[in-house]
């Protein structure tokens, strides 16, 4: 007789296989942090994210509260078509202008996610006699792209440039165009790739580059434009540049810059913005004020390379492992294994920090961690007592706490 071969069977099969005995002893995941914040606020107890990557404190800034809700009265929430067909609003346009003003390129494109805009971006630029370059640490939404691409993916190993070059000396001459991917700002690592050889490499080899600044736009540089602010690089240089309003911006959706005569094409053409409906009105205006805002409230960005530098130096003095991390908005600390990670974001949550455990899902398996993302908003008093916590002698402690978490879930 057949075996059973139900969905459902199928998904508790691929399910336990992606690491479900995790969830086990107490699931640290889908957190209700509005609850909870609720909770800690009537008890008079601390709740603190760092689980947020909301870095310059914008999401629930009263400009940005206040245009989307006129942007909401005025105009209703969708934008209710593709923009190429259904029309769009002066909020798309306001943004995108501002947008590529802002990078110090010639024009940009909003889409209504990040995850989307490298997908279609990637998989619209290349045809089958093309080849992609992409780090071995690359975004999963980086990934699919590669996979939703009909030409060839080179992987090269995680910001060895070295190996890049090795590949495309070897390969390159295979393919007709070649597209190099990097990250302004690693999101599980926090470290960054060499910008000034990247741009030197894609040019010597007839390469293009496209550069996902997801994590790194009012993160890096001085004034928060990003690597190549950081780097001293000319943006013009990277072919494009692709970012998400659901960051520094507060908001939820992404787009893709350069130069105008690259965009316009896009505007036309790419799949995932001509077949997809146009970014709500109400989150073009409120991306658009907290662009305006990280602009005007510069301290912000100071504010958030002091605390990411006070979280580097306690995380240190603490004894603690935080990688390859340069020390802006993303800072790991590293574990030896999965339950020790588990056991120390329960502890964390049961003192009132919320730190997620990153294992299994988006870092290599022997590579778990505990993901900071620090905001300008944090306290040195919060950085100083989260990093506390978790000296070793803390962690010890905190092993029995894991299963207490499915209390709070
Ligand atoms: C490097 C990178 N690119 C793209 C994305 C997707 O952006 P979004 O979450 O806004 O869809 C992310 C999300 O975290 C990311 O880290």
């Amino acid at each position: 007789m057949r075996k059973s071969n139900s969905l459902a069977d199928y998904a508790s099969k691929r399910f336990r296989l992606a690491g479900k005995a995790y969830l086990d002893s107490g699931d640290p995941f889908f957190a209700p942090i509005d609850v909870l914040r609720e909770e800690a606020l009537k008890s008079g107890q601390r709740f603190v994210s760092f689980a947020n990557y909301d870095y310059l404190g914008l999401a629930a800034h009263p400009r940005v509260k206040a245009a989307a809700l006129a942007a909401l009265q005025k105009q209703g929430i969708g934008a209710l078509a593709s923009r190429l067909v259904g029309g769009e609003r002066s909020l798309h346009h306001n943004l995108e202008v501002g947008l590529a003003k802002f990078l110090g390129v010639e024009a940009a494109l909003a889409l209504v996610s990040g995850y989307l805009t490298n997908v279609t971006t990637i998989s619209h630029i290349l045809g089958t006699q093309d080849v992609l370059f992409i780090d071995e640490l690359s975004h999963n939404s980086i990934v699919s792209g590669s996979k939703a691409a009909a030409g060839e993916t080179i992987v090269f190993q995680h910001n060895n440039l070295d190996h890049l070059d090795y590949l495309l000396r070897e390969k390159r001459a295979n393919f007709r165009n070649a597209l190099i991917v990097a990250e302004g700002l690693y999101s599980m690592d926090g470290d960054i790739a060499d910008l000034p050889r990247l741009l030197e490499l894609k040019e010597k080899r007839q390469a293009w580059l496209l550069l996902d600044e997801a994590h790194s736009i009012g993160v890096l540089g001085k004034n928060g434009r990003g690597l190549w602010e950081h780097s001293g690089a000319d943006p013009q240089r990277v072919d494009l540049i692709i970012g998400t309003l659901s960051k520094t911006l507060g908001s939820c959706g992404g787009f893709v810059a350069g130069k105008a005569e690259v965009v316009r094409w896009l505007r036309y053409t790419l799949p995932g913005f001509v077949y997809s409906v146009g970014l709500s009105p109400v989150i073009a205006a409120a991306a658009e004020t907290a662009l305006q805002l990280m602009q005007e409230e510069s301290w912000r960005m100071e504010r958030l390379r002091r605390n990411a530098a006070l979280f580097m130096n306690f995380a240190h003095d603490a004894g603690l492992d935080t990688g390859p991390a340069i020390g802006r908005g993303v800072v790991p600390i590293l574990f030896s294994d999965s339950y020790q990670t588990l056991a120390a974001s329960s502890y964390l949550m049961d003192h009132g920090f919320y730190v997620p455990p990153i294992i299994q899902i988006g870092v290599p398996k022997d590579q778990p961690r505990l993901r900071f993302f620090i905001s300008a908003l944090h306290s040195e008093q919060e950085i100083r007592g989260v990093t506390e916590l978790l000296a070793t002698r803390h962690i010890e402690r905190a092993v029995p706490a894991a299963r207490s978490l499915s209390a709070a879930t």
